[in-house]
């Protein structure tokens, strides 16, 4: 049978991971009080009862009121930086993690604050051997323009940004509505990715749009193609990644969805396991590695295929892909 020990152990990279999702009680109601901003809640029980969502929009419903308490870059900086740690208790050894700069700057955060405070914790995490990287995300539910200046806005701190994604409300905001900040993107030498399906009811079309238009290089969620052996067989001639995150999708959709991870990874898909926002959905990696195990009896090659497919999928350089697997 597997045990913690043998999960936590496992070396793995995490490839789904939003720093804002990373928020816990403890921290918000700390940062709370130290900014002088009213959450609504004043202990940490409170806090804790808050974090109540049974949906995509509910969850982000707390997700976005909660990020006011994030004003200074020591404050991203420690966000970012208690994330790595306990990232590193749970055995990974290399991270690309989502920002949301819109979700900041909207509220007044100046684009240098929360960048050099999460690059710093970047930075810093090296100490303890976990490589560490940011992907800064386009929220769908804005404006494209609003992409764009995002992206220009990043022109400066290019180096600190390994590559881009796209999430917030999927509902009516298609892959192809930011094809023009995507395309950018790439000329400028960014890695890509978005999330596309948790069970949107235009799930094929979107994840369809990403990959045979956009043609992003990883895709998050889209864990329906097993609905569809030519996507199937695109993402394996491609050995293109999927990222799945067992916890998030029992809060959102009600399943886990293992049986379609298992059953993507058994026809050769590059699947990864990954925590998405721990904080919010009951856990990090190794919780989402052990839920799995235990939910569909996973053997412990079947751990070692997820773990392997996440390094593989990642965008570290091949030598240094070489050093993990
Ligand atoms: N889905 C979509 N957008 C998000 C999520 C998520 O799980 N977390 C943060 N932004
Ligand atoms: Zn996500």
């Amino acid at each position: 049978t597997i045990t913690r020990e043998f999960i936590e152990g496992l070396p793995k990279a995490e490839l789904h991971l939003h720093l804002e999702g990373t928020l816990e009680p403890e921290l918000k109601l700390k940062l709370a009080q130290k900014n002088g901003v009213d959450i609504g809640q004043t202990t940490i029980e409170d806090v804790r009862k808050s974090y109540d969502y049974d949906s995509l929009a509910s969850f982000l419903a707390v997700y976005y009121p909660g990020m006011n308490v994030l004003q200074t870059e020591d404050d991203f900086y420690q966000l970012a930086l208690e994330y790595l740690k306990k990232a590193k208790l749970n055995g990974v050894r290399h991270v690309e993690m989502f920002f949301d700069p819109q979700a900041h700057l909207t509220r007044g955060i100046a684009f240098e604050t929360f960048i050099k405070g999460y690059h710093r914790a970047c930075v810093d995490a090296a100490a303890f051997n976990v490589d560490a990287h940011l992907i800064m995300c386009f929220l769908r539910d804005m404006p494209v323009k609003s992409a764009n200046e995002v992206l220009e806005m990043a022109k400066p701190y290019r180096d600190m940004i390994l590559g881009i994604g796209l999430d917030s409300d999927e509902h009516h905001n298609p892959p192809l509505k930011f094809a023009r900040p995507y395309s950018d993107a790439a000329s400028q030498g960014y890695h890509t990715t978005m999330h596309a399906d948790i069970d949107q009811v235009d799930s094929i079309e979107h994840i369809k749009q990403a990959l045979e238009i956009i043609e992003v290089d990883r895709l998050d969620h889209g864990t329906n193609i097993v609905e569809n052996q030519d996507l199937v067989d695109w993402v394996n001639q491609k050995q293109l990644g999927l990222t799945s995150c067992p916890l998030s999708n029992g809060f959102v959709t009600n399943d886990m969805k293992g049986k379609k991870i298992v059953e993507l990874m058994e026809q050769g898909v590059k699947v990864s396991i990954n925590s998405d926002d721990p904080a919010y959905f009951g856990g990090y990696i190794a919780d989402n590695y052990e839920a799995l195990a235990k939910k569909y009896n996973l053997t412990a090659a079947q751990l070692v295929t997820f773990a392997k497919n996440s390094f593989e999928t990642s965008w570290i350089s091949d030598f240094q892909k070489e050093t993990y697997l």
